[in-house]
């Protein structure tokens, strides 16, 4: 059984009509890349459920969820920014993730707290998002995502305003994160960082023009053998930080 089946899947804004075909293991870590407006986003939205698509299947977990609403889903989802509630301590913020309730159960307390000593963050449990870096923001909504476990995990660009070192340690820790799971997620990220695919994605998926060009390893991918992946790293390459 694949965890991911995106089957002919079709989604038209105004102008343009993208179209999906894409199949993801269970437990593997799926790099996507491609340029800005290529479709990246738009491909993830449709596995969350926020975008309905006009055609095709989108299958998860074995299960047809075309029409499935976001929450339904076996996803969990971290974005570029804005994943916590500002008016909530990293605590709450983190616990939302496994009890929707005001008043925390002592239990869901506690294993908030773990989740945030795992990505290095205990002691700041009662601060706000306000009161946190853009790093340390980023920890608690993957601590969040980890913590309700959930088969799939989408990345959205996630460390994308943190510079190259706080980058790479964001992704050791989702290795590591990964690794205390007895069942590790399907992880489809997106990164406009090609490099980041290496040393930590299994396969890497280019995007251009609303359509999966290219899927492989990512050494064959990001080889540049492909024009058109040479064109885009080509380009990518001097926007790099
Ligand atoms: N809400 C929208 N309305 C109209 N067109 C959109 C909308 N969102 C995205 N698009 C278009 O869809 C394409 C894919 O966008 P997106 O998935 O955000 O790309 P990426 O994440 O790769 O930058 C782009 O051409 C973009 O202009
Ligand atoms: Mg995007």
């Amino acid at each position: 059984m694949n965890a991911i089946e995106l089957d002919a899947v079709t989604y038209r804004y105004d102008q343009e009509e993208l179209r999906f075909d894409l199949t993801a293991a269970p437990g593997e870590w799926l790099a996507v890349i491609g340029p800005s407006g290529a479709g990246k986003s738009t491909l993830l939205d449709i596995l969350a459920g926020f975008l309905r698509p006009d055609g095709g299947a989108v299958r998860l977990e074995g299960r047809d969820m075309t029409a499935t609403a976001p929450a339904e889903r076996p996803v969990s989802m971290v974005f570029q920014d804005d994943n916590l509630f500002p008016h909530l301590s990293a605590e709450r913020n983190v616990a939302l993730g496994i009890s929707p309730t005001w008043r925390l159960p002592a239990s869901a307390r506690a294993r908030a707290r773990e989740a945030l000593e795992r990505v290095g963050l205990a002691g700041l449990a009662d601060r706000m998002p306000g009161e946190l870096s853009g790093g340390e923001r980023q920890r608690v909504a993957l601590a969040r995502a980890f913590l309700r476990d959930r088969p799939i995990l989408l990345l959205d660009e996630p460390f994308a305003a943190l510079g190259p070192a706080l980058r790479m340690e964001m992704l050791a820790l989702i290795g590591a994160l990964r690794d205390t799971l007895a069942r590790p997620p399907t992880i489809v990220m997106v990164t406009h960082h090609p490099g980041d695919a290496l040393g930590h994605a299994d396969r890497v998926a280019f995007l251009e023009g609303g359509r999966i060009r290219l899927t492989g390893s990512p050494r064959q991918v990001l080889s540049g053998n492909d024009p058109r992946v040479a064109a885009y790293l080509g380009a990518s390459a001097s926007a790099e930080p």
